[in-house]
């Protein structure tokens, strides 16, 4: 059976596997797959930590690895992956991995910053490069410089997108404002927005946009950062299934076909939120789950960026 065709809507929840992955995947609109499941690296630092915490990943599964220049372990992600690929029979090819521009490289160092990203990892091309915050680094929030400068990011992430050096590109932490004004400007529709998303932040209007202009709609700090885990309903749902409350945060997301990047130094963890795929909340579950919305952030708040 012939792969579908990428959706001119939204991204489409596909069927496993992918290459070798055996997580299901969402059809990216740049025709690409992006596994529904990936690593968080943020505050994985030193190779030692990565290389733990990526070794559990493949034992588990996963083959989606996110990083960024602000995290400060790109190079150490890459040597991670160099050195335990073929220890799992795997190759590049196999895996999806995301990096972002940081904010101090927003504007005229975008070329070079991108291009830094590609040296750390080591990698002849990043599946997914992201503009990592609508702002620039040392400009304040209201500046209006600031929309110059992402749109001349985006511009040369268009350039090294043509070149084939970035497979897809997208943005993170942008608004519905600096999306709309995005898609009005751009030749490349971004194929990912990462925002965070999680029961308490259900991102209605930003998920609305990218399901009518065929983004899709990934999420980062799906356990609030770790602060739902105590959650007395999160606790209460996940006893009834005899699970985790990561496992229920993480499966609450994939379920709605939304992707998903939980990040744990343990590997027992790494393992434990792997395995969201082999069942499912009921509807009402998931409806009380959703019903939690009040807009709580734990992570950066883009709203005032102009
Ligand atoms: N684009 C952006 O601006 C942005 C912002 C934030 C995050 N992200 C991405 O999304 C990833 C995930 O977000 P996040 O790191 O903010 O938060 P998260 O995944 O919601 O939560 C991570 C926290 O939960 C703990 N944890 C993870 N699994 C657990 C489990 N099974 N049981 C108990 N505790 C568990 C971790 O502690 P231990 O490590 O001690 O296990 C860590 O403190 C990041 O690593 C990064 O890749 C992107």
């Amino acid at each position: 059976m012939s792969d579908p065709q990428p959706s001119p809507s939204a991204p489409t929840l596909s069927i496993p596997p992918i290459h070798s992955s055996p997580t299901p995947s969402v059809l990216l609109n740049t025709g690409a797959r992006m596994p529904l499941l990936g690593l968080g690296t943020y505050r994985l630092r030193g190779p030692d930590e990565i290389l733990q915490a990526v070794d559990a990943a493949l034992s588990t599964g996963y083959r989606s690895f996110d990083t960024a220049s602000v995290y400060r372990n790109e190079a150490d992600l890459g040597r991670a992956l160099r050195l335990l690929l073929p220890e799992h029979g795997l190759s590049r090819a196999d895996v999806f991995i995301t990096s972002k521009l940081g904010p101090k490289d927003q504007g005229s160092r975008a070329r070079e910053g991108a291009l830094r990203s590609l040296e750390l990892l080591d990698l002849d091309y990043i599946d997914l490069y992201l503009i990592h915050w609508p702002g620039t680094q040392g400009l304040e929030v209201g500046d209006k410089r600031n929309p110059e400068n992402r749109a001349q990011s985006w511009a040369v992430l268009e350039e090294l997108h043509a070149q084939g050096k970035l497979r897809a590109i997208g943005v993170s932490n942008y608004t519905p404002g600096h999306m709309k004004e995005l898609l009005e400007g751009c030749c490349v529709t971004p194929a990912v927005i990462q925002v965070e998303f999680h029961p308490r932040l259900s991102q209605g209007e930003m998920r609305h946009l990218c399901g009518e202009k065929g983004v899709c709609f990934q999420a980062y700090s799906s356990l609030g950062t770790g602060s739902l885990l105590q959650d007395p309903l999160v606790v209460q749902i996940a006893q009834g299934y005899g699970l985790t409350t990561a496992q229920v945060l993480l499966r609450w997301a994939v379920q709605q076909g939304v992707p998903v990047l939980p990040k744990s130094s343990h590997p027992t963890r790494v393992a434990e939120n792997g395995h969201v795929f082999d069942f499912e909340l009921t509807a009402e579950d998931m409806e009380r789950l959703g019903g939690m919305d009040c807009g709580q952030k734990y992570c950066w708040d883009p709203s005032q960026v102009a």
